[in-house]
């Protein structure tokens, strides 16, 4: 473990986010995991002794009083939800707003009030969850457009920190077996008929594997951008998507 010890990880309760706080508390940090479902938690709290806290990212009085207390010098910035992630339209236009305010509002936020400690102690590291998404163009206007916005965010606050001995990483993950498809595809049929397409898809110890990496660097190595793909995904080139396929 390097000299950074205390870690903030938001959405905790499952996926990459519960694989995190367990690879960090293994490597002997403190760790503070939120999320919103309490109960789950406490089980992790009762797994793996980290501290909890049951709070909306997007209670910015709650989150703020939190980060005060806890003083981190590691934010992950990984809750997320994927509305939109079968495009726009048909999509509840209430789950617009939801979507900004969860995947880029909150963690611009909370970015916001943990850099006065970091910059005080001279050191920290914030690392945001993108997405392939919001790197490259796939059916997901809203969803790739929330990540998107975290990809310039992380780009710009690592040029605006750049000398102030706070890091800034950008995972972006291709698909991870976790709730996030089971909560954005809403639909049963189309969630099996997405997990027929045969991809092994990665797992969330495997995010949280490059975390931890990144996080581990020497102080003097900003691991700046990490893109994670399963071996069966591939992004990029042209496949010619036509009327009626
Ligand atoms: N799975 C993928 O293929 C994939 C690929 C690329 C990027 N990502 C990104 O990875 C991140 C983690 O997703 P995952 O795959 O681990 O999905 P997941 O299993 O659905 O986890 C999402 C987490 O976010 C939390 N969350 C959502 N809204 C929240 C809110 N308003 N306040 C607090 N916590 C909230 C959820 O907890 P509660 O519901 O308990 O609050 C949950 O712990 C997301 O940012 C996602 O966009 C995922």
């Amino acid at each position: 473990m390097n000299e950074l010890k205390r870690a903030i990880v938001t959405g905790a309760t499952s996926g990459i986010g519960q694989s995190t706080v367990q690879a960090l508390i293994d490597s002997g940090r403190q760790v503070l995991a939120v999320g919103r479902r309490a109960d789950r938690l406490e089980a992790l709290a009762d797994k793996t002794g980290t501290s909890i806290l049951a709070a909306d990212v997007r209670d910015k009085e709650v989150l703020d009083g939190a980060i005060e207390d806890f003083s981190p010098d590691i934010l992950v910035n990984n809750a997320g939800v994927g509305h939109g992630i079968d495009g726009l339209e048909d999509m509840d236009p209430a789950h617009i707003q939801e979507a900004i305010d969860i995947n880029v509002t909150a963690p611009i936020q909370i970015t916001a009030a943990v850099l006065k400690g970091m910059r005080a102690r001279g050191n920290g590291h914030i690392v945001n969850i993108g997405s392939i998404a919001g790197l490259h163009t796939l059916v997901s206007a809203l969803y790739g457009s929330t990540k998107a916005a975290i990809h310039l965010f992380s780009q710009n606050l690592r040029f605006e920190l750049a000398g102030s001995g706070i890091r800034v990483t950008e995972i972006c993950p291709g698909r991870v077996a976790s709730g996030f498809y089971t909560a954005a595809k809403g639909d049963r049929e189309k969630l099996d008929k997405m997990k027929q397409s045969g991809i092994r898809e990665l797992q969330p110890e495997d995010i949280a594997a490059s975390i931890l990496f990144a996080i581990d660097a020497p102080s003097h190595v900003n691991v700046a951008m990490i893109e994670v793909l399963p071996t069966d995904q591939a992004i990029g080139g042209v496949k010619l998507h036509t009327i009626g396929e």
